[in-house]
Parts: structure tokens; sequence; C-alpha cells
């Protein structure tokens, strides 16, 4: 295991495994991962984790799979991987909700500039209340575009219909041919990024990430109008990190809240320095029950694997 995990998860795993744990839950380097390849018969791993090409590589690997503590595998050269055989896993659906809890947590603190006024009252600098100082945006009404409209993009334009009240627009690869009937709310599809980027209020990214050129670039970030705000919980690659922090230093967006970043868990100084972004450490999936069901669901896919099922989560 290369992290560690909720007690239950561990005690699961060291009863029926030869286990080696991660007492410390240190991440290992690519040294110790490479070591790792030829160590044992399966790693648990996570997004912290980077198993590229490099790392898979090795002479003599032993491992058979590697069950992936997350929905996202963006850590992993999924390529390679398959060419060479490795089995891959990983925990979808358990930490929906979680997750779109946060998406949601985010578009309300930066609409509502709640954690610059929180840091504020912290720092002492709160004069009592005012009618006018650090005024935010309603979201009701307003659209929300949704960028991957998977379970996770969907769960939080449910929650932001629902509880907030807001309209929904999205992008998706592949065309949802009823939308009312597939969600249970009307929600507009467009075929472009670019479109959904210059309509919405409010533009949550939820993509897997993993690839070289950021879908959410320069060009797409200057189509939004000045008045929205930019979420995103799926990962940090998705979004051209430097080409948001300009359009944030120049006020050309109005906000942006961020659960991932593109070189964690490194966040970069000036992201720090402003108070129109509120930034949150990957925490996405972090509850105890969507933690819990997601170390369960690695080792219902180890059982599956080693035990002559077959993954229940395969990666394909
Ligand atoms: C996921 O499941 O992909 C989360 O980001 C945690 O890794």
């Amino acid at each position: 295991m290369t992290r560690r995990l909720p007690a239950a998860v561990e005690a699961r795993l060291s009863g029926r495994y030869d286990v080696r744990l991660n007492a410390d839950d240190k991440p290992l380097d690519s040294a110790q991962l490479r070591a790792a390849m030829t160590d044992y018969d399966a790693l648990i791993a996570t997004v912290s984790d980077c198993l590229d090409r490099r790392v898979l590589d090795v002479p003599d690997r032993r491992v058979q799979l590697i069950a992936n503590v997350g929905v996202g595998v963006s850590n992993i050269d999924i390529d390679y991987a398959r060419r060479e055989g490795i089995a891959l896993s990983n925990t979808p659906d358990v930490l929906t909700d979680a997750t779109a809890d946060i998406a949601l947590l985010l578009i309300l603190a930066s609409t509502r500039r709640a954690f610059a006024a929180e840091q504020k009252l912290r720092r002492g600098d709160w004069r009592g209340f005012s009618l006018v100082d650090g005024l935010g945006i309603s979201v009701r009404g307003k659209m929300l575009g949704v960028v991957g409209m998977g379970r996770i993009g969907r769960a939080t334009a449910r929650r932001a219909h629902f509880a907030l009240g807001m309209q929904v627009t999205f992008y998706n690869r592949s065309p949802i041919a009823d939308p009312l009937l597939e969600f249970g709310f009307a929600a507009h599809q467009v075929d472009s990024i670019d479109s959904l980027m210059a309509t919405a209020d409010v533009v949550s990214i939820h993509l897997p990430g993993g690839i070289t050129e950021p879908l959410i670039g320069a060009r797409q970030i200057a189509q939004m109008k000045s008045s929205a705000h930019l979420i995103n919980t799926g990962r940090g690659d998705s979004i051209d990190q430097q080409a948001l922090i300009a359009a944030l230093l120049d006020g050309r967006i109005a906000g942006a809240g961020l659960d991932v970043f593109a070189d964690e868990p490194d966040v970069p100084e000036v992201l720090m320095q402003l108070d129109n972004v509120t930034l949150l450490p990957h925490i996405g999936s972090a509850t105890e029950e969507a933690r819990t069901a997601m170390g369960m669901l690695a080792a219902d896919n180890l059982d599956g694997f080693f035990g002559g099922i077959g993954l229940i989560n395969a990666v394909l």
C-alpha cells in the first residue's frame, strides 16, 4: 500500500494478504515505486503516485495489478500498463457525492467570496457589519456550465439546480439524447467548450486529466464573462494554470475555486496571494465515508483479481 487508508481498510487487507503498510504516509519517490514493482504482486496506489513508464518499466516486474484508490487514473501510464499486461482498477461511484459536495462548496465560496471574508475576520480586519463591503453574487437563476457530464459532473449539476436554483448547460464528448429524462432536470448540451465558456456564469470542470494539452487553455478562459467563476475539482492539468493565474491577476474573470493543481502539492505563490481564488488541498473525496468506501472497493478489486472472479472496476 503506497499510502495510508482508514483503519478498517488496512485491517481488512492485513487480515487477508501479506501487506506492507506505509505507516508514516509519506509519498513514495520513483525509486521506491520502482522497487515496489519488483517486490509485490499488487500495488494499492493513489493519485500522489506517479506511475509513469519510467516506474512501470522495471526488469523482473512482479506487480500484476495496480488497484488505484480514486476514480481518476491520470497518475498512471495506462497505455503502457495495458501493453505490458498490468491489470488496473479504480474506485468510481463511491466518491461521487463527496466530490460534488466540494464542487458546490467552491461554487458558493467563490461567488460569495466566503474564504476571503473568513480570512479578513481571522486577521482581525473586520470592522463590523457593512451593507456594501464584500458583496458576492447570487447564483439563483444563473447559468452553471459543466464541462464533463460524467457521474461527478451530473451530481454537481443536480445539486446546483435543485439546491441553488441554477440553470445548467453542459459540454460532454458524447451526446445525451434527452437530458431531462436522463438527469431529471432540464439541461442544455452545447457542442463546444468555447460556447459553454462564453455563456456560463459559473464553469465547473469535471475532466479526468492526464492529457498533455489542457482542454481549458488561454483561449477558452478568454471566452469567459468578466463576471464568471471557474471551479475545478477534476484534475489540475485540465486547465492551463498560468493562463488562469493571468486572468485572475488582471480581473478578467471574477474568481476561481480550485481543489486540484497542475503540479501537486505545489501551489504557485501568486495564487496564494490572490483573494479572488479559493484554494483547497485536493479534498474532493476526503470524507470518512468516501475514503473508507474507496479503500474497500480497491480491496474488492484485489479479491476479485486474485480470487479468479476478475476485476469489478477494470480500467480498460
Ligand atoms: C479521484 O478519485 O480521482 C480523486 O481525485 C482522489 O484521487
